[in-house]
């Protein structure tokens, strides 16, 4: 077992070494050789030594360089060394997760890591939380806490009854809600298309003057961080025009909720913490190891009436906190283990340095690729940068070109109306010297795919 270990040690730490010297994408010959992997369910064993391996032989070479310093693809963090060190030991406990009496260290550092999460993004202190997979499951859970709540006012208890037979329950959404958010919605039955679609400003964010009248059950589903632009939705305003009917108003701040991290940014959500619930990422901006998510609610016995369940050989309710009393899942890994490590490795100062760090890399490649003549489709507030290189075609041929290139990745996008390369600076790795040979390697394409 130790020689398996430390030589998988090995294969992973040589991985990393050599993570920022590769292509970013992966060579196609290394692609075609995961064909090795199919074959019919082996009779025979295999070694682990030979499994591990063919792993990394065949697997390593075929990954895309995301945990490295130049994909700016999606919103993809890369993984801080403390995270992914506290990722193997927390493997190797192995730990259930669900109840402080079953697996006590991890739900006490879960319960740590939440309690910074919610002081670092400002949110009241009477909320509880769920750590889950990521954004999606964010927003699931946090929507299940949501529905609960708003149909026991209408006198109506969700969870018993189901949905069959209850009051309607209005679901508001900005036109530029992030497509994961109506998957949750989908998810908790209360539907893609029936929602109401909010008009957005020329930045993405909902228009509060655009918002309905308010009546009845009704869910406000605002978003900190559009995927496209990073821009932030006026929370703070919706809130004082939605909550006083009774409305309960959800962030989805997968990456954007950490603006507030940074004493620079925080007053680009300042007011968020007036909403009911909020879901973020951590594999995202937190650079920890997919999959990460957090849901927070402030009314705590809202969510636990929509996650807790009883039975005879389950621990009873103690003083204790139990994950399970507020995760969708029942066994689970402890994802909040690395959020811990992360923070702590970190401190507040060191969470500021990254986000302000992203954002003035992004800040770079918005004035390189302007004074190079190309034209920035977004107000580059935070992480996130819009550029189109001219019509649809150049740009999409420009896309292309990049991402074979292998220097960068970033990918494409449609902003108001015009097709669009986005960058995201999301990872604790990158330099200013990764942003310089990016942007080199973008504008030298720019040059060729304009001279065709
Ligand atoms: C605003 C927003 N919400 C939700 C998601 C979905 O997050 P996840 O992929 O972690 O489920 C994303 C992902 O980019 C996002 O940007």
């Amino acid at each position: 077992m130790t020689h398996l270990l430390s030589s998988t040690a090995e294969r992973a730490i040589n991985y990393l070494d050599n993570i920022n010297d590769r292509s970013i994408v992966p060579e196609s010959s290394a692609v075609n050789r995961t064909a090795g992997f199919i074959e019919e369910m082996p009779e025979e064993a295999t070694s682990p030594n030979d499994v591990i391996q063919m792993l990394d032989e065949l697997g390593s070479p075929a990954t895309m360089a995301t945990t490295g310093r130049r994909f700016f693809g999606f919103v993809v963090g890369g993984v801080y060394p403390a995270a992914l060190a506290a990722n193997w030991l927390a493997s190797t406990w192995d730990q259930i997760s669900s109840y402080y009496q079953i697996t006590p260290a991890t739900a006490k550092i879960e319960e740590v890591a939440l309690r910074w999460m919610i002081d670092v993004l400002g949110l009241p202190e009477e909320c509880n939380g769920a750590f889950v997979t990521g954004g999606t499951m964010a927003n699931f859970t946090a929507l299940a806490a949501a529905r609960r709540q708003v149909l026991l006012q209408a006198g109506w208890d969700v969870e018993d009854e189901g949905l069959f037979g209850a009051p309607s329950i209005t679901v508001v959404v900005g036109e530029e809600a992030h497509p994961t958010l109506f998957k949750s919605l989908a998810m908790l039955g209360l539907g893609r298309k029936r929602v109401i679609k909010v008009p957005v400003d020329l930045q993405g964010r909902m228009r509060a003057d655009a918002l309905p009248e308010i009546s009845g059950p009704t869910i406000v589903c605002t978003q900190a961080g559009n995927v496209n632009s990073g821009a932030i939705d006026p929370v703070s305003e919706i809130c004082d025009l939605v909550q006083k009917q009774g409305a309960w108003v959800h962030v989805d701040g997968a990456f954007g909720l950490w603006a507030a991290a940074s004493q620079s940014y925080a007053h680009l959500v300042a007011g968020v913490e007036k909403a009911d619930s909020w879901s973020t990422d951590c594999h995202k901006w937190l650079n920890v190891p997919y999959d990460s998510g957090v849901a927070f609610v402030k009314n705590e016995y809202a969510l636990r009436a929509a996650m807790r369940i009883s039975a005879a050989y389950l621990p009873a309710p103690k003083e204790h906190r139990d994950p399970s009393d507020y995760t969708p899942e029942f066994s689970r890994r402890a994802r909040g283990v690395e959020v811990w490590a992360v923070m702590k490795h970190l401190g507040r100062q060191g969470l500021a340095e990254l986000v302000e760090g992203c954002c003035s890399h992004a800040r770079h490649f918005r004035d390189a690729l302007s004074a190079a003549g190309f034209e920035i489709l977004n107000d580059v507030v935070l992480n996130q940068v819009v550029v189109s290189f001219g019509d649809e075609q150049t740009t999409k041929r420009l896309i292309d070109r990049l991402q074979r290139d292998g220097t960068c990745w970033a990918g494409i996008t449609s902003w108001q109306g015009q097709t669009a390369m986005r960058i995201s600076v999301c990872s604790w790795a990158t330099t200013e010297e990764d942003v310089e040979l990016s942007l080199k390697a973008i504008i030298d394409i720019a040059d060729n795919v304009a001279s065709l």
